[in-house]
């Protein structure tokens, strides 16, 4: 019993960390071989289409047993196919009974017991269990339900997380979709309008039938114009600037280097170019730092990088200021860390008092390989 416990506890705490499912899988099924004593313990998940795929195995196999891989063909009466049936644990005292049963046989499982992982009320799959031996105890599938309940709770949180991380995502890019939206219609639009009246008032300003006053009122005008115009562009590029689109992030942040009312050092070691999403994702996280930074900080020098290593894109900001940074205060770090974490990455503040703030992202730039589930 505490052995049992003991595992079950060292499976939660597994599968609350960030591994891939995969991992949970094949931990749960290593365990369970190992407390039961078993010849084997795998792990079957059923599809919609009535299709199952074994998701791990641990101990003997045969080339009927094959990991990761659709699999329509179980025999009806065999356990994946009762389990499908009935949604019920299922058990074979002996394989030699059971049409379909010489593969079990040929690995040299004489029996083996079934139970069924439900999550949120629909069959999602089974552990099973086989023996080389006699039949299995008959409290097997009780003992088992304990692992299959763990399974399915560690099954729901990582669909609700998948979930709630998709919706983050398609928040921040409707977000986004919206911003160069509104980029688009002040570029092509406002500002190409302001230009032509530009144009024209100073085109008339030249006339010569113009009194000095009015030829004077005139180029007032027009300077007041070309000051809005200015305005628009500044707003533009906050919005969403046209060079990230256009150019990728390295030109996107010297260009706001370059416009930054702080020294700054920037280096940008990014030969590729990368998602949209992620782009944006790392030019914000520079944007609103180095806005904070001027903002609040005090600072009299920063240091911005930007490097990719391994699929994995490092940005970082770092300013000599006052520290103290904190998210939950304003809408800007929070809203940093929405952006990241919705990419399926993290980011970090450091920010002691007096000793400046550093903040710092990771934004993997290629998707991982597990499956949803
Ligand atoms: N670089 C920094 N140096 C010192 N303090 C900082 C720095 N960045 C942020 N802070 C502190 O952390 C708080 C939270 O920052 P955040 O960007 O989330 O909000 P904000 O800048 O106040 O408002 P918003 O970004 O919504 O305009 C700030 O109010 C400020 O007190
Ligand atoms: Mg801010």
């Amino acid at each position: 019993m505490a052995e049992t416990q003991a595992a079950l506890r060292r499976l939660a705490l597994l599968s609350a960390q960030n591994v891939s499912h995969a991992e949970v899988f094949a931990a749960v099924t290593k365990e369970i071989r190992h407390r039961f004593g078993s010849l084997t313990a795998r792990m079957i998940r059923f599809e919609s289409q009535g299709t199952a795929t074994i998701v791990a195995n641990e101990g003997t196999a045969g080339p009927h047993v094959r990991v990761g891989e659709e699999w329509t063909n179980f025999p009806e009466h065999g356990l994946t196919g009762t389990v499908w049936r009935t949604g019920r644990p299922a058990r074979v005292d002996d394989y030699r009974e059971i049409p379909g049963g010489e593969p079990y046989r040929a690995e040299g499982l004489v029996s083996a017991v079934a139970v069924p992982i439900f999550v949120s009320g629909s069959l999602w799959g089974l552990i099973a269990i086989g023996s080389g031996t006699g039949p299995l105890p008959t409290d097997a599938e009780e003992r088992l339900s304990e692992f299959t309940d763990l399974t399915a709770t560690a099954i729901a949180t990582a669909q609700s997380r998948a979930e709630l991380i998709a919706s983050r995502a398609r928040i921040v890019a409707a977000a986004d979709e919206a911003r160069a939206r509104i980029e688009r219609n002040l570029h092509d639009g406002a500002q190409q309008h302001l230009v032509t009246l530009g144009l024209q008032i100073a085109t008339l300003a030249e006339c010569p039938d113009l009194s000095a006053s009015a030829r004077c009122e005139l180029q007032k005008v027009l300077s007041g114009l070309r000051t809005v115009l200015t305005e628009l562009r500044e707003i533009a590029r906050g919005i969403h600037p046209a060079v990230l689109s256009d150019a990728g992030l390295g030109p996107a942040l010297r260009s706001l280097a370059s416009r930054s009312a702080l020294p700054l050092r920037v280096r940008v070691d990014v030969p590729a170019r990368l998602a949209s999403p992620v782009e944006v994702g790392a030019y914000y996280v520079v944007a609103e730092s180095l806005t904070n930074a001027i903002k609040h900080a005090r600072a009299t020098h920063a240091e911005v990088t930007a490097t990719l290593a391994n699929d994995v894109l490092c940005v970082s900001v770092a300013d000599d200021g006052v520290g103290g940074a904190v998210g939950r205060v304003g809408s800007g770090l929070i809203g940093l860390q929405d952006r990241v974490e919705a990419l399926g990455g993290r980011l970090l503040i450091d920010s002691p008092l007096g000793a400046g703030t550093r903040i710092h992202c990771e934004i993997p730039t290629a998707k991982r390989g597990d499956k949803p589930l």
